[in-house]
């Protein structure tokens, strides 16, 4: 007797050949789903995928800000769940052009969202961010109700994208949930991040550089390695919970500890050059992910000093 097989999943992931998003098509493609990747490669890169690519994935090199081209996609690829990674992610870009900013990170969604609703899509799971809507921490770890206050375009930027999930969920039924990322870490990772300080770092010690700390080095934040991220993308997907999920470890760590947990990685010396404070950063934050655990059985599994000697192994020439 033919033993059935169970049917492929397809998933479609927005900015797929970047840093988080080429993590979280290879976990899918581990799990054993089809995988359809949207990215215009901008920051982005097809070395990322080159492995997804020989595998179950395909990539389309196309602009979320073509809403024509997003809802026909949908259409053809009839995916179960979109995970909506693409963005414009660079904060000083942002100020210097919020409407760029907010052409991709606000408009960018709505047509993804859009595309989901006229495909039927079952689940749609937003990258959104911790680390820069709140701004100033004034709860540290701060939950989901502190108060938004962003100190650039780009997290007004996202949490207007959070808004619009929200408002086709109540709107047309479709089943949407954000999820908000402390400073995610890990291989691949770009420096223009939000946690680029990592890769920045990384680069220092390979090369035999200093690092450079901006004012004391004491400013904290909530350090989260790629592949606990990549863990609550794939059990927001599987959950129908909504509304929006702080991602993160709940741990202040300061730039300096950054500095002397990599510095113990090698014999070299791994000593800071320190550079003037730079204007309007946030002095201390860290997200309270408490809903994450009771609602989506989620926590991050490694801690900082864990993942840094990950990110820093997978850096060294083979
Ligand atoms: N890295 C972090 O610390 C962090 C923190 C919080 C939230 N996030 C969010 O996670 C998501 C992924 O971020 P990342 O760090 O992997 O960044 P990334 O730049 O590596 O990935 C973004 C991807 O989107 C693609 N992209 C950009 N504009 C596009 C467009 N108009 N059309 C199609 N593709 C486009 C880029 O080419 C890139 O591959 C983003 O939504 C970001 O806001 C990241």
């Amino acid at each position: 007797m033919a033993i059935p097989t169970m049917p492929r999943m397809r998933s479609l992931v927005t900015g797929g050949a970047g840093f988080i998003g080429s993590n979280l098509v290879d976990a899918l493609l581990d799990r054993g789903d089809e995988v359809t990747i949207v990215d215009n490669v901008s920051t982005g890169r097809r070395e990322n995928v080159s492995n997804a690519l020989s595998g179950a994935a395909e990539l389309v090199e196309a602009d979320i800000r073509d809403a024509e081209a997003m809802v026909e996609l949908v259409a053809e690829v009839r995916p179960q769940t979109i995970f909506h990674l693409a963005a414009q992610i660079d904060v000083r870009r942002s100020t210097a052009d919020p409407a760029f900013d907010a052409r991709v990170n606000v408009e960018g969604t709505i047509n993804m969202l859009e595309a989901a609703r006229r495909g039927a899509v079952a689940r749609f799971v937003n990258s959104s961010t911790g680390g820069a809507i709140y701004g100033e921490g004034r709860t540290l770890p701060a939950p989901e109700d502190h108060p938004v206050a962003p100190e650039a375009p780009y997290g007004q930027s996202k949490f207007a994208a959070e808004g619009y999930c929200e408002l086709f969920r109540r709107l047309h039924g479709l089943s949407t949930v954000s999820l908000r990322y402390g400073n995610v870490f890990g291989p691949r990772q770009d420096p223009l991040g939000e946690a680029g300080v990592v890769a920045i770092f990384c680069g220092r010690l390979l090369d035999g550089g200093r690092p450079t700390v901006f004012g004391d080095g004491l400013q904290t934040r909530d350090y989260v390695y790629v592949d606990d991220i990549v863990s609550a993308n794939l059990a927001a997907a599987g959950s129908t919970v909504s509304g929006s999920f702080n991602v993160g470890t709940g741990v202040q760590t300061t730039v300096l500890e950054l500095v002397d947990t990599l510095g113990a990685m090698t014999e070299a010396s791994f000593e800071p050059e320190h550079a003037p404070e730079r204007p309007g950063e946030v002095r201390h934050i860290a997200l309270d992910a408490s809903k994450a655990r009771a609602e989506l059985g989620w926590e991050a599994r490694l801690d900082v000093p864990g993942g840094l000697e990950r990110t820093f192994t997978s850096l060294q020439p083979a």
